[in-house]
């Protein structure tokens, strides 16, 4: 097996699935098939990342999606979203500013 070249990470966590995170990724991953990416893609359910805490009420920035080895963190992603993210991040590797959340700090 070939090493995945990123890794998605859709929350699944109580808030991000009650704000729809399961369908996203499906959506993903029915894209990420579509174009032919899915061994080069990992995608993962993840649980809850605590991104859902910084708002109040609690899961403002709900669903998050998380995509390594960028250490990029979206929020408030949605359905529509999905394939902009395949599309400029994944196969252009261009960072969506308007759903970036932060941007992980290499070591
Ligand atoms: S449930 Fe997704 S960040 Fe907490």
């Amino acid at each position: 097996m070939k090493p995945y070249k990123q890794h998605i990470l859709v929350c699944h966590g109580k808030t991000c699935s009650a704000a729809g995170s399961e369908r996203l990724l499906e959506l993903l991953r029915d894209k990420l098939d579509a174009e032919g990416l899915s061994g080069e893609i990992k995608t993962s359910k993840g649980g809850c990342f605590s991104v859902c805490k910084e708002t109040e009420p609690k899961g403002g920035y709900c669903p998050v999606v998380v995509i390594y080895p960028q250490g990029v963190w979206y929020r408030n992603v949605s359905e529509k979203d999905i394939h902009e993210i395949v599309e400029k991040h994944i196969k252009g590797g261009r960072i969506i500013e308007r759903l970036l959340h932060y941007k992980m700090q290499p070591a």
